[in-house]
């Protein structure tokens, strides 16, 4: 890695002079404690309802339902103080029938999530919702109703205006795979009972302590090491957690590092397993499979008091295991799994903590996401950009009839 050495160094100049320029807020946001006070002084207001559903996609969801997942896996723990939050983020009609047949709209807040306004998966969501929201509270629906979007523009924040609703804004610059430190992530997770000052401190502390120009520094160690892997010619990095409730959080690095770096034919094929579970799924093909991956593995530190009870009768001849806590037993299959997949010629980057705590995960988003912006300029690709995703959305409006697609319906039609 320190033939990287260089290299990495000019791209982390290049990002801070990004960010000097005022081109890349996301790594200066957990600076921002005016936008914390402001979630603070509305959570009361949002702990008076018991539902909350929240309308986005991609990184207006990804990050949300990744803290909703890591903290409350459950949503019913003792520590969820707020409204159930119900993320909606896909255009399913049985899904959105479900939650407007069960959910009682006088108990219900509803947040749109989106940075430009315009995505039509959330919008078409927000029609119904506000309609059913209408329907119900003919006077009132638009106290049930709060939108995260863009300050200046969009069709959101038009409605924002004309309606007089609640909204909290998006920072400039900041594409949506970047935002989960915004209100976009932090707004459902305070109402919902976490602790958002915690949360922001934990990026903070990771904010200077990744700010070292050199390879002690843990971004750029990952970003060189999944740099060096890729052109050694491994295509698929797969992100691996032994925690169930880190699940979620794995979708969310899936799009930070996939929507980043996957253009110019370039770029690591971002994937997750969670480990046990999918050992005995994904096990078979990571061991003996084509040899295209390595693997970054999330382990925090073990957990829990558990203690596998003795069975006199030992029938099963398994009582090797009694008296072992079971967080021992998890500690020895990943120590058992990572020495099996490396020397089946799978590479393993491990990236240690210790819980999962609120400073933690915002230390752990705040370190994927520099990470990400060194390791998409060292694969020489712009990182803060996603022209590719414009092609289905263009077949899509074409397909759908928006004004202004007519050739291009025309064209798509006769295709099909
Ligand atoms: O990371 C991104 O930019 C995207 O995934 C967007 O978050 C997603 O397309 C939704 O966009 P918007 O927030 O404008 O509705």
């Amino acid at each position: 890695l320190r033939l990287l050495e260089p290299q990495l160094d000019s791209c982390n100049a290049r990002l801070i002079g990004e960010v000097a320029s005022g081109k890349l807020p996301f790594l200066n946001l957990p600076f921002r404690s005016s936008l914390t006070a402001r979630l603070k002084a509305l959570t009361p207001q949002l702990r008076r309802f018991k539902h909350m559903v929240v309308l986005g996609i991609g990184g207006s969801a990804l990050g949300t339902r990744a803290l909703q997942k890591a903290f409350f896996p459950q949503q019913d723990l003792p520590n969820h103080q707020g409204p159930w939050l119900w993320i909606l983020d896909n255009v399913d009609a049985d899904v959105l029938e479900a939650q407007m047949s069960t959910l009682n709209p006088e108990e219900t807040i509803v947040v749109p999530v989106s940075k430009s306004g315009g995505t039509i998966e959330t919008l078409a969501q927000y029609f119904f919702m506000k309609a059913w929201l209408q329907r119900a509270l003919p006077n009132t629906w638009h106290e049930h109703m709060l939108l995260v979007t863009d300050e200046k523009k969009g069709y959101l924040r038009e409605e924002a205006d004309r309606h007089n609703i609640v909204s909290l804004p998006v920072p400039d610059h900041l594409g949506g795979r970047y935002s989960v430190l915004t209100a976009v992530g932090l707004l459902p997770i305070a109402a919902a009972g976490l602790d958002i000052d915690q949360l922001m401190a934990g990026a903070q502390r990771a904010m200077e302590a990744l700010s070292a120009p050199d390879l002690d520094n843990p971004a750029w160690q990952y970003a060189a090491a999944r740099n060096a892997l890729y052109e050694s010619g491994k295509k698929v990095e797969l992100l691996v957690c032994y925690e169930p409730s880190f699940r979620f959080f794995s979708e969310w690095w899936k799009q930070l590092y996939g929507e980043s770096e996957g253009k110019e034919n370039k770029g690591l094929f971002p994937a997750s397993v969670e480990f046990t579970a999918d050992l005995h799924s994904m096990g078979q093909y990571i061991q003996q499979g084509e040899r295209l991956m390595f693997e970054t593995v999330v382990k925090f530190a073990p957990k829990g008091e558990f203690i596998i009870p003795n069975d006199p009768a030992n029938v099963d001849g398994l009582n090797f295991l009694s008296g072992k806590p079971l967080a021992f037993v998890a500690e020895q299959a990943m120590r058992g799994t990572i020495l099996a997949h490396v020397d089946g010629g799978v590479p393993n980057i491990r990236i240690e903590i210790p819980e999962i705590s609120e400073s933690v995960i915002g230390g752990l988003l705040y370190f994927f996401e520099k990470a990400c912006g060194i390791s998409g300029y060292m694969l020489g690709v712009n990182p803060f950009d996603q022209p590719g995703v414009e092609a289905y959305k263009k077949n899509m409006f074409a397909l759908l009839d928006k004004p202004g697609y007519e050739e291009a319906s025309k064209a798509i039609k006769a295709r099909l």
